[in-house]
């Protein structure tokens, strides 16, 4: 399996990972298949993501696709980050093997939690501004988790 130069950087050397104390967005995720948990912290002001941290009990590929898209979210307002595709953080490693697309999946999904928490906090139902979150019952009953792989 090869991995690119940018994916094995951001593994050996993953940008933001550990704890944020301050943080007022946090979502959690897992993946039913591998077992793999991903935590997304972000501390959020005036719609602007200033801070982002992520610990993960996954495998190389989410650890490397967690590091690129905590950069691609920081200093980005929530309506950017909520753009942020999987596919744009694997654009931004130069690729993934496809059997570790799912992976990048879980750092999305991620961010996506962390975004529903912050509007929950403030009593605000996020729904129409975030979406479905891709980790609810419903998505593992209807249509499974992690077939995003294509
Ligand atoms: Fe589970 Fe990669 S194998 S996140």
């Amino acid at each position: 399996m090869d991995y690119s130069k940018k994916v094995m950087d951001h593994f050996a050397h993953p940008r933001n990972v550990g704890e944020l104390p301050d943080a007022n967005a946090v979502g959690q995720v897992g993946n039913q298949k591998c077992g793999d948990i991903m935590k997304m912290m972000m501390k959020i002001e005036n719609d602007v993501i200033v801070d982002v941290k992520f610990q993960t009990f996954g495998c190389g590929a989410a650890v490397a696709t967690s590091s690129m898209a905590t950069e691609l979210v920081k200093g980005k307002t929530i309506q950017e980050a909520l753009k942020l595709t999987n596919k744009a953080v694997m654009e931004a490693l130069d690729g993934l093997p496809p059997v570790k697309v799912h992976c990048s999946v879980l750092a999305e999904e991620a961010i996506r939690a962390a975004l529903i928490d912050y509007y929950k906090r403030q009593g605000i139902d996020p729904e129409p501004i975030v979406g479905c979150s891709g980790d609810c019952v419903a998505c593992h009953h209807d249509h499974g988790h992690g077939e995003e792989e294509e």
